[in-house]
């Protein structure tokens, strides 16, 4: 099937439908199409889920599954799957002869820790670029998933995948310069690249081992869920307010009262009001982004659970001056419709006031998960320029 004719039955079977796309987005009528396909299916997942025949992200995970690539070497890199201390792995490495010691790109991808996998076609296909491109050993991770593993598991996964590979012996075996390292990820896999960055740079025998980071549209925090990014974007393309948290109250808890409360942004307990200040919008936001928005401060001690602590510990944020400072040299993509633009820009903020090197690009017409619309059928321009500058930070900082 043509990919027009895929448009036109995607057109005729969703048609018009809710769908909020913001002023000086390229290619308006295809990401309406493809907007309103992700809400369609997300209404159906949630219908179906209240019908009580098959989770919401069970839903997910099956229609997805379609896009799931086996490994296929060619000419250039040889690509297979494989395990990296009991974490299934997809690894590119370059056939060529190498001229030195190769870099290397740890990818950890998004999907807001409930589903994804680095063999979805466009994860395959960007990391088949990166190795490529680069000349570089790229492992992506396929860490396990919420609700069936809430936190941490997600996030060990990751961190025993990357001290698998960051072994001495390991780095050796596939001609990777230990010096030449780069942990990076998209969405909640941005989250969990800078959480195994922040664990491991405390660590000596890894610490010298990261020479970078790079986090694509980022979500850093589950604490303030009103700030102007989750209000301006509340409908938003891919990944409106209600699905973020949802999906994102999964990676913690099934307790539907966690979600309730975070909705209205009044979750977090009293023994955490001492961290709001790590996560304030009104001080570490960039005036250009603050616009009429007035300051108000998450509600604190109306709810209390003990799972609470973990959205604490799932937030990047919430982490000191102190634990910022030693962090490597770091790249961070924001888009301006996005949900969680503001974890990005914070971050930002946060890690140039503690010294950090920091190259921060925003993409004034981007909107949340364009990376995933890079491959046939569903390309966008978008999604290409936040791959090439992805990329060419790669290129010029690895
Ligand atoms: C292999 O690498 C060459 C040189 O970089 C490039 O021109 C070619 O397109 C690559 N082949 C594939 C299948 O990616
Ligand atoms: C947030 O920042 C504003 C202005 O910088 C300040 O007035 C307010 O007290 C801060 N609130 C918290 C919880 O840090
Ligand atoms: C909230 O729960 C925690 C742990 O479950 C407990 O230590 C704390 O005292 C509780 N706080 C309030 C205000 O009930
Ligand atoms: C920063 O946080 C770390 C880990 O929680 C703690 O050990 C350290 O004392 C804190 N530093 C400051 C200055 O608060
Ligand atoms: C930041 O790192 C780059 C190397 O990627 C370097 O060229 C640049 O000088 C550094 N900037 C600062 C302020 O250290």
């Amino acid at each position: 099937m043509g990919h027009k004719t895929l448009y036109f039955v995607l057109f005729c079977i969703f048609p018009a439908y809710y769908i909020y796309i913001p002023e000086g987005i390229e290619e308006p009528w295809k990401v309406q199409l493809l907007d309103a396909s992700m809400k369609m299916i997300s209404l159906t997942a949630m219908l179906l889920e209240n019908m009580g025949i098959i989770t919401y992200e069970e839903f997910y995970l099956t229609i997805s599954s379609v896009l799931l690539t086996r490994p296929e070497s060619d000419g250039n890199l040889t690509v297979l799957d494989a395990d990296f201390g009991g974490v299934p792995v997809r690894l590119y490495v370059p056939t060529g002869a190498a001229q030195r010691r190769r870099p290397a790109v740890v990818f950890l991808h998004g999907g807001a820790f409930v589903m994804g996998s680095c063999k979805l076609e466009a994860y395959n296909f960007l990391n088949r670029m990166v190795a490529n491109k680069l000349d570089a050993v790229v492992v992506g991770v396929d860490y396990r998933l919420a609700p069936q593993y809430h936190f941490p598991v997600p996030l060990e996964d990751c961190i025993s995948a990357v001290k698998f590979f960051l072994q001495d012996e390991i780095l050796r075996q596939y001609g990777v310069d230990s010096a030449r390292v780069c942990i990076s990820g998209d969405s909640s896999g941005g989250a969990l690249a800078a959480q195994v960055v922040q664990a491991l740079k405390n660590d000596p025998e890894f610490k010298d081992k990261i020479k970078a980071q790079a986090l694509i549209y980022p979500g850093l925090q589950l604490f303030d869920t009103l700030m102007p990014s989750h209000m301006e974007n509340e409908y938003g393309p891919i990944l409106p307010r209600k699905v973020l948290i949802k999906l994102g109250c999964l990676y913690v808890t099934k307790d539907q009262a966690l979600p309730q409360a975070m909705w209205k942004n009044q979750h977090v307990p009293q023994e955490h009001k001492h961290l709001l200040k790590f996560v304030n919008w009104s001080t570490f936001l960039p005036e250009k982004y603050k616009k009429n928005h007035v300051y108000t401060e998450p509600i604190t001690g109306i709810f209390n659970a003990s799972y609470l602590n973990s959205v604490a510990h799932i937030s990047p944020l919430i982490a000191n001056d102190s634990e910022l400072q030693t962090l490597p040299l770091t790249y961070v993509l924001t888009c301006e419709h996005d949900v969680l633009r503001d974890d990005g820009l914070i971050y930002v903020t946060r890690l140039q006031n503690a010294g950090v090197n920091v190259t921060h690009d925003h993409v004034e017409d981007g909107f949340h998960g364009a990376l995933a619309f890079i491959n046939s059928p569903f390309h966008l321009h978008l999604g290409h320029r936040v791959k090439d500058k992805y990329i060419s930070w790669l290129e010029e900082n690895l």
